[in-house]
């Protein structure tokens, strides 16, 4: 019997052929790197190389991630990593997705941590998930302190793989519980800066997302409540008392909560400089306040 042959070119063609009607976003993009995955290899040589031929159980593996994709499981899960601040980021179905609008916050909170840098900062992550913001932060601003919080134990694990494959892993602290509650425990439980990208869509909202999204990213890392604001409520209910006197809140609100946040926030009675910095789209994404005390 002749024996069969799966030539990189045809299978990537096959690949395409079903991903482009089947509404993901980038179906090419996905099949080359899907098919770099399997072989190890850069998206170049899969582009270059038709002729190279794959092992039958490469060829088997390489159908599978296309039948995973093309049920709309996210690439990054599939691929089991993401680029973020430009590291790389293990991921699974325990954590979001990083996103791009995401890296305002960092940019952010590294541009305070560079003016306000005279004594030690102490830097807490709240909903840490990968540990995406509070590695970026430690990464590029190692002389601070970090710790980071998320209620998800298997969130936690990836956070900590991440900060481990960075040789961060005694830089940061990882705690489990409810918001700010693992503190309770501490001698310590008052930082100079508090980030975090929270939970935001409202529940009314879950049937605009994408199935990508809606099917397989956490619903606690998504959902906050009818209005996406439930956590954030939380959130500002405790978080000066964790402040130090001029400590900074930066984080991240959805889509048209703008006027909302700002005035919970007053009503805090907290918080001065309430600041906004709009994401690519123009759209108020991250929020910046002072505490005084
Ligand atoms: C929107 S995700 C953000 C993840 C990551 N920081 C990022 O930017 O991609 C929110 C995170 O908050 C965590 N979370 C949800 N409710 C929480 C709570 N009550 N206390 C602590 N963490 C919580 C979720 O597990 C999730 O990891």
């Amino acid at each position: 019997m002749p024996k069969q042959s799966f030539k990189l070119g045809l299978e990537l063609r096959k690949a395409k052929k079903k991903l482009i009607p089947s509404g993901v976003d980038a179906p090419r993009m996905d099949a080359d790197l899907m098919l770099s995955s399997v072989l190890k290899k850069d998206r170049v040589f899969v582009l270059t190389n038709p002729e190279y031929a794959l092992t039958r159980k490469q060829s088997k593996k390489y159908r599978r991630l296309v039948r995973r994709r093309l049920g709309r499981e996210p690439l990054a899960y599939i691929l089991g990593h993401t680029e973020f601040f430009s590291l790389n980021f293990f991921v699974n179905k325990n954590v979001l997705i990083p996103r791009p609008e995401t890296e305002l916050l960092v940019e952010q909170a590294l541009s305070h941590c560079t003016t306000h840098s005279s004594g030690k900062l102490s830097v807490l992550d709240i909903g840490t998930g990968s540990g995406n913001i509070i590695i970026s932060i430690a990464s590029n601003f190692p002389k601070a302190k970090f710790s980071a919080i998320d209620s998800s134990a298997g969130a936690l694990s990836i956070a900590r793989r991440n900060a481990d494959f960075h040789g961060l892993t005694d830089k940061i602290r990882f705690l489990k519980g409810d918001l700010f509650a693992p503190l309770k425990k501490l001698r310590r439980s008052k930082f100079d800066l508090i980030v975090s990208n929270p939970p935001y869509v409202a529940l009314s909202d879950a049937r605009t997302l994408q199935p990508e999204v809606r099917r397989y990213e956490p619903r606690q890392a998504l959902y906050a409540g009818r209005n996406g604001l439930l956590f954030i409520k939380r959130f500002l209910s405790e978080a000066h008392l964790h402040l130090n006197p001029g400590g900074m809140l930066i984080f991240e609100i959805g889509f048209g909560q703008a006027n909302s946040v700002k005035e919970i926030l007053e009503s805090e009675r907290r918080y001065d400089s309430i600041e906004f910095v709009n994401d690519f789209n123009n759209i108020p994404r991250i929020v910046k306040a002072r505490c005084y005390g």
